[in-house]
């Protein structure tokens, strides 16, 4: 666990490892096969990785992204989708390529997701796996949207969201009842192949399920609580969501 004096401090160490990750593989002529997050808590890192390209010209040409998570449905044009949020946030400011992007499909018909989510997890492997996995945490415990019962080996799935987890996003649809009540999500077990893992929290809305998620019981129940059993998992969190530890 490092705790940061506040988040802006954070974001700009996590977006320095990423710069550092990148770099590195592209002396080495490699890929680097990036899990990417999406909600408030990564914003800053973007925003750094954004500045990073623009002001140092650090090149995302042999960047491949992988997103954890999609409402189920969802249009990717619709303002609320996290191919919006992506491009917004970051993908429309720098030089990665269309095709290089993953993010699961919130347009499949029903019968068609198991196999996407196949297809999903397959091609991770193609690359190589997860060089590094940057997570959030809902205040369920959530990772991706991997609600409480997610098994520890769970796979990329159709999951059905926890009411807190939608009463959290439903100023973003203008009320709950607009939220979708699925979503596409890598699982625990996909995230935990990543070969490095980082869960970011901020603010003192996130202490109490930070606290749960780094020192409580593991269980099913909070998922997040998973990492603890991975030795290249790092919370990095500011004072106020570290306050309760
Ligand atoms: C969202 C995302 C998660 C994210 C979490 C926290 O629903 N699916 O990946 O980590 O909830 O969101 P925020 O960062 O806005 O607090």
């Amino acid at each position: 666990v490092k705790v940061y004096p506040n988040q802006d401090i954070a974001s700009k160490k996590v977006a320095e490892r990423i710069a550092t990750l990148i770099k590195a593989k592209q002396k080495l002529g490699e890929k680097t096969i990036l899990g990417l997050a999406t909600g408030a808590t990564p914003v800053g890192v973007y925003k750094e990785l954004i500045r990073f390209h623009k002001e140092e010209g650090l090149s995302f040409e042999n960047v491949i992204t992988f997103n954890l998570d999609e409402y189920y449905p969802m249009k990717p044009n619709a303002a609320q989708s996290y191919v919006a949020f992506m491009n917004e946030q970051l993908f429309n400011h720098i030089n990665i390529k269309r095709e290089n992007i993953n993010i699961p499909n919130g347009t499949l018909r029903e019968n068609e997701v198991a196999d996407f989510c196949l297809e999903y997890e397959r091609k991770i492997s193609l690359y190589g796996g997860l060089d590094l996995q940057i997570l959030g945490i809902g205040r369920t415990g959530h990772i991706g949207f991997n609600e409480p019962g997610s098994a520890p080996n769970s796979g990329t799935r159709l999951v059905t969201l926890d009411d807190l987890t939608r009463r959290d996003a439903s100023r973003d649809f203008g009320g709950k009842e607009n939220v979708p009540t699925k979503a596409i999500t890598m699982g625990v077990g996909t995230i935990f192949k990543a070969r490095e893992i980082i869960l970011m929290a901020w603010n003192q809305k996130k202490a109490a399920i930070v606290k749960k998620a780094v020192e409580g019981e593991i269980s099913s129940s909070v998922p997040a609580t998973f990492l603890q059993l991975s030795d290249h998992v790092e919370f990095i969190l500011d004072e106020d969501a570290a306050s309760e530890l």
